[in-house]
């Protein structure tokens, strides 16, 4: 195992972490100082088609983020050539772009991993790398390094645009080649992309988190916040028109912020700005925190047609002082008070949220504001966790006296509540007309057609397939807790066009 440095080969399973990170410094960009700096990618022409023939499998954990990365790099890999395998053992190149945010889900991709082996010994031409958040973390790198040898190359989420050169690389050289950048040397545009869904496209708006909320390993793997220039955006978003896509997502671990470190544009005004775009029927925007959610960015939600009428507004927990130990920077009362003037201002707007339980010392108090805050709000949604301790985060050090097995109760009583919220509300929309943007037969039972509401809600009714793509107009005959079965009214012929 080694990094390249200057061409010379280093032993590096003997070395510390801090020696590795030396190391992997050897291969970084030098710091830039500005967020401003923005190159355009271009595939160098050594690389273009060299791989024809050859196929590619991208296993991908996580959030949207990494499913738009893992867009990117199959972009890149079709340009050397590679064509999407159908499953993992055709593959000549197998990566795994993966997730920090929670233990289990690396402990998932190490047990990947370690069964791939066995390919490895039958086919040593296959190119096994780990890229994505984890390999971000130095103890990921040091683990890998030492304990899966068969791994060909490891690279983080600041260099996607190399993966042509360190594929090659690792082609030629029988040692694991690292390759990880402490942080972006530029925002880098035009990276091609192999998008996964027809009508529904991933649009990067900003990257990296400034918050250090204290459970949170992202600020670390993802860096500083960066946002995308808006004509850069604007301009992606009216290719993703021309190519009829219907519905756009904008992505960014903090979207309040965009527009901060540039100093000319907010939040607000690039909504404005893509609401401009014709052709985009619906715009998402994913994650808003509750902090920075001003009266402009409201206004703009409720004013700009396309702009759907639905908030992940993360909450975390409903407790003042987990929030405080938390570093959420927001209390109870501000949020819910948030949380009136939206429902105000955007009529039917749906809420969905993100929430810890058995954060560090949480005491059944504490947890019982939570239930009481999600009683309150009446999500429509939310995604709950327990608490999992991050190496290198302030939380992971904080003393915890609550046990998995308390941890694990109250998540299940969080849970059941929230069922009974989530069809609580989805009862309220029993025998409601709503516009469906119709994805394609349903995962589950392909002889009804799935799609979503405008706040986000899976509808599944009966229809005829070339409804696929396009706007249906449904009505609600039986609403459940994850779902609407509906019955199709009318196709919306007019918003086809
Ligand atoms: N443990 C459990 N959940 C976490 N999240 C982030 N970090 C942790 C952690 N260490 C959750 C938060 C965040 C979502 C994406 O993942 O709820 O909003
Ligand atoms: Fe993590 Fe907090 Fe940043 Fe979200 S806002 S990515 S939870 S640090």
């Amino acid at each position: 195992m080694s990094v390249l440095e200057n061409e010379k080969r280093v032993n590096l399973a003997s070395l510390s972490i801090d020696e590795l990170e030396k190391m992997a410094q050897v291969r970084r960009p030098k710091p830039v100082p500005s967020n401003l700096e923005r190159s355009n990618y271009e595939l160098p022409e050594e690389y273009r088609d060299v791989s024809r023939g050859k196929r590619y499998y991208i296993r991908t954990y996580g959030c949207q983020m990494n499913e738009h990365d893992t867009e990117m790099m199959s972009g890149l890999l079709e340009g050397m050539g590679y064509q999407q395998a159908g499953e993992i053992e055709s593959a000549d190149v197998i990566l795994f772009n993966t997730c920090a945010v929670r233990e289990n889900a690396e402990d998932k991709v190490f047990g990947e991993i370690g069964r791939l082996r066995p390919l490895k010994v039958q086919n040593p031409e296959l190119i096994l790398g780990l890229c994505g958040c984890m390999a971000q973390e130095k103890g990921v790198q040091k683990f890998v390094l030492d304990k899966f040898p068969w791994v060909d190359v490891v690279f983080g989420t600041h260099n996607i645009h190399r993966l042509p050169e360190l594929v090659m690389t690792a082609k030629n050289s029988q040692d694991t080649i690292l390759e990880v950048w402490d942080k972006a040397a530029a925002t880098v545009e035009d990276i091609p992309k192999v998008r996964k869904q027809e009508t529904r496209a991933w649009v990067n708006i900003q990257y990296g988190c400034n918050k250090f909320c204290t459970y949170c390993i992202v600020p670390y793997t993802r860096g500083a916040e960066r946002s995308r220039m808006p004509e850069d955006i604007v301009q992606e978003v009216s290719q993703l028109a021309a190519q009829g896509y219907k519905e756009i997502t904008l992505l960014g671990q903090n979207v309040n912020d965009y527009g901060v470190d540039l100093g000319t544009v907010t939040f607000a005004k690039l909504l404005r700005l893509v609401n401009d775009v014709k052709g985009i029927e619906r715009i998402r925007f994913t994650t808003s925190n509750p902090w920075n959610f001003t009266d402009e960015l409201i206004d703009a939600i409720a004013e700009c047609e396309h702009v759907v009428e639905h908030i992940h507004l993360p909450v975390q927990s409903g407790n003042n002082e987990v929030l405080k130990k938390m570093n959420r920077t927001h209390t109870r009362e501000y949020y819910l008070s948030l949380v009136d003037k939206i429902r105000h201002k955007i009529p039917g707007v749906s809420l969905t949220t993100d929430i810890i339980v058995g954060f560090p010392g949480e005491t059944d108090e504490q947890f019982e504001d939570t239930l009481s805050l999600v009683a309150q709000v009446k999500y429509d949604n939310a995604f709950t966790f327990i608490y999992s301790p991050r190496e290198n985060t302030p939380a992971a050090k904080f003393e915890d006296g609550v046990s998995q097995e308390t941890k694990k109760q109250r998540l299940q009583r969080l849970n059941e509540l929230q069922y009974a919220v989530s069809l609580e509300r989805n009862q309220t929309m029993q025998g409601q007309v709503v516009d469906v943007l119709v994805e394609g037969p349903s995962k589950t039972n392909q002889e009804v057609l799935a799609g979503r509401t405008r706040t986000n809600k899976l509808v599944l009714f009966e229809g005829p397939l070339e409804l696929s793509g396009g706007l249906a107009q449904v009505a609600v005959t039986e609403p459940q807790t994850w779902l609407l079965k509906g019955e199709l009214v009318s196709r919306h012929k007019e918003a086809l066009v």
